[in-house]
């Protein structure tokens, strides 16, 4: 027998058979529900949609339960393992893992679109000394939609593949440019022979010397964070990804919304509110005093809790190792001591174990970066550089999705009914 749901109305006394498919029923049966031939049909409310799957995806896994997190069915530790940011962005793109060939091919293209239009360091100059370098790569990113106008050529499969390397090849050059911006330095050109987090490296670091040589330690660990975060399905920035772009806006557009999305502190802005919250606590035996007030209900514990992980986000092992070694070039971070404390205090806690409230993959990366000497408003952009990949499968993936059509939710209207206007002089 085929996998139905029965639904009865109180309201009509009529029964509904409804079909369950992958799990789910589709929302638009419940619409044949009515107490009439005037009446709308049924629908569901579902704020902050967390019980709604907007799409069907063969990109990402995740048990939020178990911990678990693939990429296209490969589990996140081998990847962070054995991968590379480049080669998972394709996986993550494509589907597959590149043979060896195909590898060198998309490595050599996206090391061909690292450059930017001379016309982005005038733009540049446009933005204040202390702008916030999120603002500044969401709106270069938007910008880029000027520069190539092609790209609103959506359907087209391979002018997608094109934006797509544009974009992957692009973001840390634009990145590199925002920061050195912001400490007023001159902007520093690609250099092909180096990685692609190793010429990251160098667009932010490289001062007089001839030829710059990132730490191969720094390296990978960054590289190892990128492939952390290339994607997380269905998230905020991911939806307003796909949201935009399912109005047929170009690939720059899209990525800039869900930029924007990501910057919140509840979001990709989390490692940088986590940095500022150790420093705010200041020293260990300030952490009691800490959780107090959050328990208490006066801020949040920035780096602990997740939308979907209700149990360890395994990122966050990942990243704790990598912290290790990072600590061991860089030296220890004085921070950690505060986090460490803060995490096993909270582990411990009923508050936070009641509400299943664990590390996610932002409580130990901020560490990291402010280790390896990035300022903390450089934190979210580090983020949006390995989600691009993530941002333009899903995108890629919609664009083919027969299923989608423009985004657009209903809502529940609860304001006034009908009223006519009323003149100015008769208001009260
Ligand atoms: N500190 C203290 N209490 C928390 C925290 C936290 N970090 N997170 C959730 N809670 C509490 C809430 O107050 C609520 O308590 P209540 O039931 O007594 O009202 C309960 O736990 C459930 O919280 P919700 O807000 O309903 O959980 P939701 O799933 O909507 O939120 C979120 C997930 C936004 C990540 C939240 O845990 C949070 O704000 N965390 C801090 C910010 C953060 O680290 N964000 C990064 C997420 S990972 C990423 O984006 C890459």
């Amino acid at each position: 027998m085929a996998d139905t749901l029965t639904i009865t109305d109180n309201r009509t006394g009529k029964t509904y058979e409804l079909p369950i498919e992958l799990g789910v029923i589709r929302a638009m049966d419940l619409r044949q529900i009515k107490t009439g031939p005037d009446d709308f049909g049924l629908m569901t409310y579902d704020p902050a949609f967390q019980n709604t799957a907007a799409c069907r995806s063969q990109i990402t896994f995740i048990d939020g339960d178990q911990g678990i997190l693939l990429y296209r069915g490969y589990p996140i530790e081998q990847l962070a393992e054995q991968s590379t940011y480049l080669e998972t962005a394709y996986l993550i793109l494509f589907g597959e893992l590149p043979t060896k060939s195909e590898l060198d091919a998309w490595v050599r293209d996206v090391t061909l679109h690292t450059m930017l239009h001379e016309n982005i360091k005038t733009f540049m100059q446009g933005f204040q000394y202390d702008a916030h370098p999120m603002g500044i790569f969401l709106s270069t990113v938007g910008l880029l939609a000027t520069i190539y106008p092609g790209a609103k050529k959506v359907l087209d499969e391979e002018n997608r593949r094109l934006q797509i390397l544009r974009l992957i090849a692009k973001v840390p050059s634009i990145s590199a440019y925002a920061y050195r911006h912001s400490i007023g330095r001159p902007y520093i050109y690609p250099d092909n022979d180096l990685s692609f987090t190793g010429n990251f490296l160098n667009m932010l670091f490289k001062m007089t010397e001839l030829k710059y040589r990132p730490h191969p330690v720094l390296e990978r660990a960054l590289d190892i964070l990128f492939i952390l975060h290339a994607d997380h399905e269905q998230n905020c920035s991911t939806s307003a990804m796909r949201g935009i772009g399912s109005s047929q806006a170009d690939p720059y557009m899209s990525l800039a919304g869900a930029a924007a999305a990501l910057s919140g502190p509840l979001h990709g802005g989390a490692n940088e509110a986590v940095l500022r919250m150790l420093k705010e606590i200041g020293s260990v035996k300030h952490v009691p005093e800490f959780i107090k007030r959050v328990k208490g209900g006066d801020g949040r514990l920035m780096g602990f809790g997740h939308r979907v992980y209700k149990s360890y986000d395994p990122r966050a092992r990942i990243i704790k190792r990598t912290a290790d070694q990072v600590f061991e070039v860089t030296g220890r971070n004085p921070l950690l001591d505060i986090a460490l404390e803060l995490e096993r205090i909270a582990l411990e806690d009923d508050y936070f174990v009641s509400r299943k409230l664990y590390p996610n993959v932002d409580f130990y990366s901020g560490l990291i970066y402010q280790a390896m000497g990035f300022p903390v408003e450089m934190f979210p952009v580090l983020f949006a550089i390995p989600r691009t990949s993530g941002w333009l499968a899903q995108w890629d993936e919609m664009m083919r999705d027969a299923d989608q059509k423009i985004a657009r939710p209903r809502q529940i209207y609860m304001g006034s009914p009908r009223r006519d206007y009323v003149p100015r002089e008769q208001r009260s």
